[in-house]
């Protein structure tokens, strides 16, 4: 999206002054860490079941107290996970449209990731 890093980047110059420090990456989020974040969001409504997986395995990793927004999906299986409390999804109009909100907050560590481990090593074992 080099479009909105640009535009990003632009803001930061134009709001120097009176914002706290902020970097934007035109990058593949899967390949950062973002284990110290407090606040992830995720306009995630076009993202695939995978990538969704991919993102809760990232978020496993945040800590207690971090909050995760996703868009039109929620992380897979953290409803029923003693790790996270699940806002259930409410309505908000966007620039685009309504959207249904999900916001995840971590309450605990560790069982989702590996639950999520265990079921990637049953496909695994299927597959051979
Ligand atoms: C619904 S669009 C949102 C665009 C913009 N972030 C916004 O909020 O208006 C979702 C975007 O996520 C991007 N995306 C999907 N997987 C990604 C990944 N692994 N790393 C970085 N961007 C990704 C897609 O290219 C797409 O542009």
């Amino acid at each position: 999206m080099p479009g909105i890093h640009k535009r990003h980047q632009d803001l930061f110059k134009e709001f120097n002054q009176k914002l706290p420090e902020l970097e934007s990456v035109n990058g593949d989020f899967l390949k950062y860490s973002w284990s110290n974040a407090s606040v992830v969001f995720a306009n995630s409504t076009c993202f695939s079941k995978d990538l969704m997986e991919q993102i809760l395995l990232k978020a496993e990793l945040l800590r207690k107290g971090a909050i995760v927004i996703t868009f039109t999906k929620k992380l897979p299986g953290t409803s029923r996970s003693p790790n996270w409390e699940v806002h259930e999804g409410f309505r908000r109009y966007m620039s685009w449209g309504l959207a249904t909100v999900y916001i995840h907050k971590k309450v605990n560590y560790g069982f989702c990731l590996r639950q999520f481990r265990d079921k990637k090593e049953k496909e695994k074992k299927i597959m051979i």
